[in-house]
């Protein structure tokens, strides 16, 4: 197993090779999908992909293209989550928000092309050999469903609809099972199937996923309440700190996190890299 660092190392070094060039010249669209993907993201999701191919015995090279296409997805949520329509953020990663930068619907549209090529680097994983074709299969399977409507899609439809709303706890679950805990497991799950695990690993995979899903969007809530340039209270969003306060939130992310680690026995002692990704994110600033 390599080190976190390592494996971001790897994927930032490729990323640049991922984004297709436009076949005529007047197009910006790589420029835009760009902007949006490069720097500032912590790549947890295709940190985890590799980490979760190592861990079942593949090679972390041969997830690179499944990690990316999770994180074009993962990116592409962000642009759509920042308009003006969704959650009206101008920025994202540090700089100006895709929006700001191009209008709006030129976002719509680089989400839209982040989207759609995230399929296609999944399709050229099996061209290239670096997966089995039956790998390609179960991937799309995977990631199309975390991604939609009873996956990502899902999820931010609950947090728009909950807006202003007193919703029970319940609701919470849910809606962060969806919009974000989805996305990390498809991450946790493809790197499973780009080493050819077994249905029971993938299963774990996604076991552990879902929990530190719940916990990082626990954080990431809790981050937002400090921060009072943040559009959660404009937005009036429903989450953890706003409905339980901010200790009784940090104890829920506390928890989900020790179950989330829990749920690694069966991948055995190497497991310890994830663990303490696991824990290093809890306890993440940004
Ligand atoms: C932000 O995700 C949106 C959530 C799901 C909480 P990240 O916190 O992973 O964003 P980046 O990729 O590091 O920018
Ligand atoms: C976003 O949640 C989840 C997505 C699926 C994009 P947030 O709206 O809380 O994410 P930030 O705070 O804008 O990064
Ligand atoms: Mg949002
Ligand atoms: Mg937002
Ligand atoms: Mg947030």
């Amino acid at each position: 197993m390599r080190s976190i660092k390592e494996y971001i190392d790897l994927f930032e070094k490729n990323i640049n090779s991922f984004v297709p060039a436009a076949d005529h010249e007047q197009s910006d669209m790589r420029e835009m999908m760009l902007y949006s993907l490069d720097g500032g993201g912590k790549r947890v999701r295709p940190v985890l992909c590799m980490a979760f191919c190592e861990l079942c015995g593949g090679r972390a090279e041969n997830a690179l293209r499944f990690a990316a296409a999770v994180e074009f997805i993962h990116t592409y949520s962000l642009i759509h989550d920042d308009l003006p329509c969704m959650d009206n953020d101008d920025i994202r990663r540090g700089k100006a928000a895709s929006h700001i930068r191009f209008g709006e619907a030129n976002a719509l549209l680089a989400g839209d092309a982040l989207l759609t090529h995230a399929f296609d680097l999944i399709a050229r994983a099996a061209e290239d050999g670096q997966v089995s074709a039956s790998a390609v299969v179960q991937a799309v399977a995977v990631l199309s469903r975390c991604a939609g409507m009873n996956g990502m899609i899902g999820g931010q439809y609950i947090d728009l609809a909950t807006e202003g709303i007193k919703v029970p706890v319940d609701s919470l679950y849910l809606m962060d099972l969806y919009k974000t805990a989805a996305l990390i497991k498809a991450a946790s799950q493809l790197g499973c199937i780009a080493a050819g695990a077994d249905a029971d690993k993938i299963k774990n995979a996604g076991e552990f996923a879902d929990k530190l899903g719940l916990a990082f969007q626990i954080i990431d809530d809790l981050l937002d309440y400090e921060d009072e340039n943040a559009s959660d209270k404009v937005n009036e969003k429903a989450t953890y700190p706003e409905l339980l306060g901010v200790q009784e939130a940090r104890n829920l992310a506390d928890k989900y996190t020790e179950q989330a680690i829990n749920s690694l026995a069966l991948f055995g002692e190497h497991a310890e890299v994830i663990s303490a990704f696991a824990d290093q994110l809890l306890h993440r600033t940004n």
